[in-house]
């Protein structure tokens, strides 16, 4: 028949409709051509490839209907593929193609860590919107993000791509990435699906191994693992993609805990769910399945509605059905939500690339808004007075990412083009800049460089300057999948080039270009400024000058806590508290008396090396403005679950200078029927305020916000005494308690 009949039908639904029984005209649409598969081109819908096999085997997959959607195709070649699947397959069902397009696609934003930084939900939007623009342009329907694993160790080279290490942040964040890449309607020609995850817990990795076992008991993922999913389901997410890791002993992708009940049963999940690549077959070296049939049967129930690359279920879900191991309803629903999902970004009326009349890809308004968001992705760690510096200075330029293009653009940059990075040493070479004058000196190749031999010309140059900027950090291959670190120190011999620069007596300001924060505290005395950007993008080298140069002002806050030592991870601010919380006072190590008794320094919890407090906390970020906070307010201090407190207080600019200010709302639960965090992030504003003026922040916190999942894993509010902190990060702040009542 090929697909005539099944072309006049689709016609018919999508203009008219046929007159079928079912819900909705999506449903209709959708049951009318499940009844026309085939079991064998059902299972074929649940079949991901990647484009790794000759161009005729895959065209011939394709036209049996074997395949439902493929990754990683050269989008020169999507169209070609996509007419396949839409003129010679039996019944024209178009290909989802999916591709990782993680912080931009070919204008590259800064790594997500660093659009985390900017606490800015709608820039996050724009975007991930951008991003979602230039893809669809290219004929890409579908995006591996948002990644909303919660983030509480540096050593994990996937940190980068996370949101850090805040449920609330990340959900916000998380919901807005989806907004971004979804538009308005999903058939929209500058719309893709996004993809959450990875479901779930996989940022705990034990010991930071990449794809390592994780421990979270139901009541932690409750609490602070899931929430950012299903806000970012809540706000629309069409697919979601399940973790590599196992967690209490049952990988993700075998599931049906997380697959079904809460996926589905609790949180109404219409999407589809795929598996993460090879996930399923790794089920095999878990010891979780006996062989590839075991994996096909143990996902296709736990809930995977499209395998990514192991392709199980083309080889064994056939005789699975047949042998009643797995429900022809399974199959019929995985399909039916890979098709929903087909059906909703309208590739059944237009399945191919949207080129516009004139491309997207890389025009002024996408670069703005790349730059827009590297200069709000910085944080300002330290400034001792060097900045921002006068554009009169001869600066020296100094260290291996002042000029390192590909670099630059951090892990997951498939399609950006290095030679569209635009790098500090490149920045100050363009038409904005050019009256500047630079001496450079790199001093060292690369981040891992430990050829000390060019020091001597470096300390020479930096004599001639009035000040220097030493751009250190990490290569983007030492961060992302599968690249965790034991060691986060500054790598090579980047640490020693800041000493030699500072022997000269100049003003030295470190600008970092890292995809994880690094454990700087050793080289703090050795820069008195720091400028902290996690992979800026191709824009970053303008954004940092831009702030160097005081032409913006930083604004960017800490997603995740720096630690001082490896050795503190995990450490992050919304910990619970011990028994014995750490004294303020602790006993420098150097300090402790010869054959000092055992109970002196106390017995409480804290490093006898390096303390109790990190080196800066979650939320900490320093601007050239200088804001007070005054006049906290509370409309109560008695509420109850169904009412919503407004919190208001006044931020005064005391600075000659114009500048945002990231205020952030925290809570703490003193006693709960579980013991709560000592402080948890419930709002965050960025809010400008001008030179010498104040403004009153206001944040309406339903206490229904307050709710968690205590001792009986229901969700609900727990009556009592709350502290509540306005402040500018999660260390400081105005403090003031209120009563829940029964
Ligand atoms: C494996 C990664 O874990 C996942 O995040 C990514 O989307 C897929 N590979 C596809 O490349």
């Amino acid at each position: 028949m090929k697909k005539g009949l099944f072309v006049i039908c689709v016609a018919a639904l999508l203009t008219a409709g046929c007159k079928q029984t079912g819900a909705t005209e999506e449903d209709r649409f959708i049951d009318n051509l499940l009844s026309q598969m085939t079991l064998e081109e059902k299972i074929g819908q649940m079949n991901q490839l990647s484009f790794d096999q000759p161009l005729d085997s895959i065209k011939a997959k394709i036209r049996a209907g074997e395949i439902g959607s493929m990754l990683n195709i050269d989008p020169k070649l999507i169209d070609e593929i996509q007419k396949t699947a839409v003129e010679e397959s039996r019944l024209g069902i178009p290909l989802i193609i999916g591709r990782d397009i993680i912080h931009g696609y070919k204008t590259v934003l800064p790594i997500p860590l660093g659009m985390a930084a900017s606490f800015d939900p709608q820039l996050v939007e724009a975007g991930t919107h951008m991003a979602a623009t230039e893809a669809r342009e290219e004929g890409i329907t579908w995006t591996f993000a948002p990644m909303l694993d919660i983030s509480r160790d540096a050593r994990w080279g996937r940190i980068a791509e996370s949101l850090g290490e805040d449920p609330y942040l990340a959900g916000e964040l998380g919901a807005a990435m989806v907004r971004g890449f979804q538009g308005e309607h999903l058939s929209d020609s500058d719309a893709i699906a996004a993809c959450v995850k990875h479901f779930v817990g996989y940022g705990a990795a034990e010991g930071g191994r990449d794809y390592n076992s994780t421990y979270i008991p139901e009541i932690l993922l409750r609490n602070v693992y899931l929430p950012p999913f299903q806000k970012a389901i809540e706000a629309g997410a069409a697919t979601l993609m399940t973790s590599f890791n196992d967690n209490n002993g049952i990988p993700a992708s075998g599931n049906d805990f997380l697959l079904r009940t809460i996926l589905r049963d609790e949180w109404k999940f219409d999407g589809f769910v795929v598996s993460d690549w090879c996930s399923m077959s790794e089920m095999m070296s878990h010891g979780f399945a006996a062989d590839r049939k075991d994996v096909a049967r143990i996902s296709a129930n736990a809930g995977v509605d499209m395998e990514m690359v192991s392709q199980t279920y083309i080889e064994h879900l056939p005789q699975l059905v047949a042998e009643k191991k797995v429900p022809m309803e399974v199959i019929d629903n995985a399909v039916r939500n890979i098709l929903r999902i087909k059906y909703r970004l309208g590739l059944f009326e237009n399945p191919y690339s949207k080129p516009g009349k004139t491309s997207t890809i890389y025009c002024d308004d996408h670069l703005k808004t790349a730059r827009r968001a590297a200069v709000e992705s910085a944080v300002l760690l330290k400034n001792d007075g060097v900045l921002p510096l006068k554009e009169g200075q001869t600066v020296a330029i100094i260290g291996p990412m002042a000029n390192a293009p590909h670099d630059q653009l951090g892990t997951w940059s498939f399609d950006g083009d290095k030679n569209r990075t635009v790098t500090p040493l490149k920045a100050l070479q363009s038409d904005e800049y050019k009256g500047i004058k630079y001496i450079y000196e790199a001093g060292l190749d690369y981040s891992r460089d430990t050829d000390t031999s060019d020091f001597e010309r470096v300390k020479s140059a930096v004599r001639r300057a009035d000040v220097a900027i030493v751009f250190v950090g990490e290569e983007a291959i030492l961060s992302g999948e599968a690249h965790s670190l034991s060691n986060i120190n500054l790598i090579g011999a980047q640490s020693e080039l800041l000493k030699a620069v500072k022997s000269t007596g100049k003003p030295v300001v470190m600008v970092v270009i890292a995809g994880r924060p690094l454990t700087i505290e050793r080289d703090l005395p050795y820069a008195d400024a720091v400028l902290y950007n996690f992979h800026p993008g191709t824009m970053g080298g303008l954004a940092i000058l831009d702030l160097l140069y005081g032409r913006e002002n930083p604004s960017g806050k800490l997603p995740v806590t720096f630690v001082r030592e490896v050795g503190q991870i995990p450490m992050y601010y919304s910990h619970n508290n011990t028994g014995r919380p750490a004294q303020d006072q602790i006993t420098p190590l150097k300090d402790i008396p010869l054959e000092a008794p055992q109970t002196s320094l106390g017995n409480t919890s804290f490093y006898l090396d390096s303390g109790k407090d990190p080196l800066y906390v979650f939320g900490y970020g320093l601007s050239y403005s200088t804001f007070e906070y005054g006049n906290l307010n509370l409309s109560s201090n008695e509420v109850s679950a169904a009412d919503t407190l407004t919190v208001t207080a006044t931020i005064k600019n005391n600075s000659t200078t114009d500048g945002t200010e990231v205020a952030q709302l925290y809570v703490r639960d003193l006693v709960g029927s579980i013991d709560r965090p000592v402080k948890e992030l419930k709002g965050f504003q960025r809010i400008f305020i001008k030179a010498g003026e104040s403004q009153t922040v206001t944040f309406k916190l339903p206490v229904s916000e307050l709710a968690f999942y205590g001792r009986d894993l229901k969700k609900k509010v727990e009556a009592g005494q709350f502290d509540l902190w306005i402040g500018p990060n999660s260390a400081e702040g105005l403090k003031a308690s209120f009563t829940v009542t029964e």
